[in-house]
């Protein structure tokens, strides 16, 4: 494995990169999930560095897939508790990162309820700073695992017609794809309810406010989760009529190509934007994603490391 192709020192989002920063992280991931098939899954690649998990936002698959893919890499890693953190006694975010930066740590892996969090920490650390999601800004290693995805299960990443569907505009998911995908001549429709899809100045995207129209002979279909915690009201007029048009169940499916692969970033909303139906079938590879998270997060901090 190479890392002389990969020069930053953090991951704060898809826009920073290159294609070809890209291409190296994705084939940096393919050599580590070849690792993850071995008996012995560990590797000494980053023995004597230390990293902490700093999650102010709640998190199920980002948290629990970098602390295994630290503890692969051999890392000494520090998860830190918010609630049984000084944070609740009134700590400033800078002073909590000045204390953990007392330590030497090498990396910190950040999710924040506000974008730009982690911009602002790796200004003020000598660490690598790793975003995993900061407000409706980016989560740049969920687009990574998602690329990655997409290539293993259709042989490229360019040329594809992927619909990215639901609300949009709350999504750092949806975001850092539409960025990533944006760099390799895509045809990227975004559907859902005006509402909930953004302006993205510069970039040639599809709008779709009609999901019958816009699934069609798609390759892939990525759905969103609707984001009630960062919602008001008044987006959409129910729950009930979210599903009805803008919902994943089979018969809009088979308006997407016979070979469409479905994915999700979790964590769902089962009958509201996606029917387990849809979810549980041989099309979706929504665990896929999951289990890709690893390799993808082990490249990235190896590639980090070389900086
Ligand atoms: N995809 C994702 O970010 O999931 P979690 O919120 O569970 O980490």
């Amino acid at each position: 494995m190479v890392n002389d192709y990969f020069k930053h020192k953090h991951l704060l989002g898809i826009r920073d990169l290159t294609k070809s920063d890209i291409e190296v992280c994705l084939e940096t991931a393919k050599g580590f999930k070849d690792v993850l098939k071995r008996d012995i899954k560990k590797v000494p690649a980053l023995r004597g560095k230390t990293v902490i998990n700093l999650f102010f936002e709640p998190s199920t698959r980002t948290k629990t897939s970098f602390e295994i893919a630290e503890k692969r890499l051999s890392m000494d890693v520090l998860n830190f508790s918010v609630p049984s953190s000084s944070v609740v006694k009134g700590e400033s975010l800078l002073d909590t990162i000045k204390t953990i930066e007392a330590y030497g740590v090498d990396f910190v892996v950040i999710r924040h309820s506000s974008s730009g969090v982690p911009h602002l920490v790796a200004k003020n650390i000598n660490a690598s700073v790793i975003n995993a999601g900061d407000g409706i800004n980016e989560h740049p290693t969920q687009a990574l695992l998602d690329a990655f995805t997409i290539l293993e299960n259709k042989g490229t990443i360019e040329g594809l017609t992927i619909a990215i569907v639901g609300d949009i505009y709350h999504s750092r998911v949806a975001k850092s794809n539409i960025y990533l995908l944006s760099k390799f001549k895509n045809k990227i429709r975004l559907i859902g309810p005006p509402t909930l899809i953004p302006k993205f100045s510069n970039l040639n995207l599809e709008i779709f406010t009609d999901f019958d129209r816009g699934i069609k002979d798609v390759d892939v279909v990525m759905m969103l989760r609707i984001q009630l915690e960062r919602q008001g009201k008044g987006f959409f007029p129910s729950i009930q009529e979210y599903f009805k048009y803008w919902g994943l169940d089979q018969r809009r499916l088979l308006l997407a190509k016979n070979d469409v692969i479905v994915m999700h970033p979790g964590p769902m909303n089962r009958g509201i934007e996606i029917n387990s139906d849809v979810a549980d079938s041989d099309k979706s590879v929504i665990l896929n994603q999951v289990t890709n998270g690893l390799a993808v997060r082990m490249a990235i901090m190896y590639l980090l490391s070389g900086y």
